[in-house]
């Protein structure tokens, strides 16, 4: 039953930053709360939202401030790892939004300063924190399924919201920033068995033409090393009005005791309005028909956040709160993931068979 206070520093006060502050600013144990973004308006206009004691343009201004023990990095994909250690190095405890970095090379460092320092460093996957892929975990930890010997993941998005991520980061793709959840989730599920082999071939399409280097199809196979086959599949290009949120998948799991089949498209709660519903994600877009429950991180409604998203930020509030364990990512882990995706990237683009670890 102890409790410890909690000072929670938001670095990064965009989309998701938002909602992680709006969250942190309810939770009962965080006392004090601080946002910062590079755009400093942002920032104050997220503090004056929340209720946040400081804001600042300065990200090591807020993670430095002495009431803060606990910081969530959730800068765009490629700013990620200068917050990151500098408030491991300060002995803070921190969430980072996925994916760890975009290079190998930030990922061993924060790894590197993870390792030194002790730290507490977590990354934040949320898909994982969406009940059927908690239950999915449950099953395979009672053993259920007996061994699993393949799986398919396949994920579907519209390219309305694929083009916003590659407006600010333009060297993410579909692979490293959308199909990067499912290799989580697949490895989370097959924990304590690696990845050996990729084998990967991509289509380019929209996301071409519209001056970026990413496939709009992206189709693997990953070999685990007992030998299990995983098929994984991601089309993040999808027609800008199809009816999605953000996230539809399905995922499939093949054991030689027990099948796991998880409909994740949402196909069965659709609303249909002459008025339009605005995209949660993309400002000035919205659809006519949608899937509702399509937001991966989650949806507002009667004045509260719910879904993945809301309980990924509490779980982690609670880990360090009280001390109770949390199955958010792992910074090793998070780095292993990022492993694959660029191995799944090199394999498509290659046309080669790529063994791990790189
Ligand atoms: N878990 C989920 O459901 C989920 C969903 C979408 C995005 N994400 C991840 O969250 C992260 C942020 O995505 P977003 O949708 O909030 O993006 P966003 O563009 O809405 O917000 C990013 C913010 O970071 C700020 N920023 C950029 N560099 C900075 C720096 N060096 N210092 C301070 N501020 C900086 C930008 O000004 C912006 O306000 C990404 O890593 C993304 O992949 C997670």
């Amino acid at each position: 039953m102890q409790r410890k206070g909690l000072g929670v520093a938001v670095v990064g006060s965009g989309r998701m930053g938002s909602l992680r502050a709006s969250l942190a600013a309810v939770h009962p144990a965080v006392a004090f709360l601080a946002v910062s973004d590079a755009d400093r308006d942002r920032a104050r206009g997220l503090a004056e939202k929340t209720g946040a004691q400081f804001y600042s343009d300065d990200n090591l201004e807020v993670i430095s401030r002495p009431e803060v023990n606990a910081v969530i990095v959730s800068t765009s994909e490629s700013a990620h790892a200068l917050p990151v250690i500098q408030a491991l190095e300060l002995g803070k405890s921190v969430l980072v939004e996925k994916p760890i970095a975009m290079s190998l090379k930030d990922a061993d460092h924060m790894l590197r300063v993870v390792a030194q320092t002790r730290g507490d460093l977590r990354v934040g996957y949320s898909r994982r924190f969406k009940r059927s892929y908690l239950l999915a975990k449950e099953q395979v930890l009672a053993g259920r399924l007996g061994q699993i010997v393949g799986a398919t993941l396949r994920a579907y998005n519209s390219r309305a919201q694929t083009l916003q991520v590659l407006e600010r980061s333009p060297d993410a793709t579909p692979v490293t920033f959308g199909m990067t959840y499912y290799v989580d989730i697949i490895c989370w599920l097959l924990q304590g068995n690696p990845v050996v082999e990729v084998v990967a071939r991509g289509q380019k399409g929209v996301l071409k033409a519209a001056g970026y280097k990413a496939d709009d199809v992206t189709w693997a196979i990953l070999t685990f090393a007992d030998g299990a086959v995983v098929n994984l599949g991601a089309d993040y290009a999808l027609p800008a009005n199809y009816p999605t949120f953000g996230a539809n998948s399905r995922v499939e799991l093949l054991g030689t005791e027990g099948v796991i089949l998880i409909d994740d498209d949402n196909k069965d709660q659709i609303v249909y309005t002459e008025r339009g519903i605005p995209h949660s994600y993309v400002p000035g877009h919205s659809l006519n028909t949608a899937f509702m429950g399509s937001t991966a991180s989650g949806d507002w409604a009667q004045g509260d956040f719910w879904g993945p998203l809301a309980d990924e930020t509490r779980s982690w509030l609670d880990h360090l709160a009280t001390g109770r364990p949390c199955s958010l990512t792992t910074a090793a882990d998070a780095r292993r993931t990022l492993e694959i995706t660029l191995a799944i990237e090199q394999a498509a683009l290659s046309n080669q068979t790529i063994k791990l670890p790189l």
